[in-house]
């Protein structure tokens, strides 16, 4: 995103501070989501980290629970490479990995079947914030107990001062908006 444009996209993060409590800012992705343009752009950008001699050269995408879905699939079919969704616990039929943590505002679990990723595969981790970390942190653990190799992490929106990139250090992590 150039800068004009990210500016623009930006506009189109709703800020709500106090949801779901005090004292978090929650940023809502939905305007966002129903610009056409804002959408294309945002998954274009994400496409360009994948693609020329220094992109990220990549065989499948994972998305997290629920937002992750909403960038990372559109993102595959630009690509043309499959997607994962990384499910909350309790939404896959067993046998799954499971990876309890913690994220800005409370806490989860997300679950990945044993035998969904070809082994080793290249794998690109996609989601709308990267607040705390914990969220990719647990997805990047569970992508890799189940033979996947996490070649980047991406976000739509890094939240400065949470500690995200320190708790990811050691990985790549490509974000298109920061905000403090
Ligand atoms: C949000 C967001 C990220 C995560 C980031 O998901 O979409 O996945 O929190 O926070 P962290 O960096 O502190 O871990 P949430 O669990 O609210 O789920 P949702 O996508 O279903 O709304
Ligand atoms: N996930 C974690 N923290 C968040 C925030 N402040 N807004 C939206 N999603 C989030």
């Amino acid at each position: 995103l150039g800068p004009d444009r990210a500016t623009e996209i930006r506009a189109l993060i709703r800020d709500v501070p106090g949801y779901p409590h005090d004292p978090i800012v929650f940023r809502d992705i939905t305007p966002l989501l129903a610009d056409g343009a804002a959408l294309r752009d945002v998954v274009e950008a994400f496409a360009r980290l994948c693609e020329g001699d220094d992109g990220h050269a990549i065989d499948i995408v994972a998305g997290m629970e629920a937002r992750g879905f909403l960038l990372g699939a559109p993102l595959a079919t630009r690509l043309g490479v499959g997607f994962v969704p990384l499910r909350k616990a309790g939404k896959l039929p067993p046998p799954v990995e499971r990876v309890d943590y913690d994220l800005e505002y409370g806490s989860a679990a997300i679950e990945l079947r044993t035998g969904t990723l070809p082994q080793g595969a290249r794998v690109l981790l996609v989601d709308d914030v990267l607040a705390t970390g914990g969220t990719a942190a647990a997805a990047a653990e569970l992508v890799e107990r189940c033979d996947g190799k996490v070649v980047a992490t991406a976000f739509l929106l890094e939240l400065d001062g949470l500690g995200g990139r320190e708790r990811l250090s050691g990985r790549v992590v490509e974000t298109l908006l920061r905000v403090d």
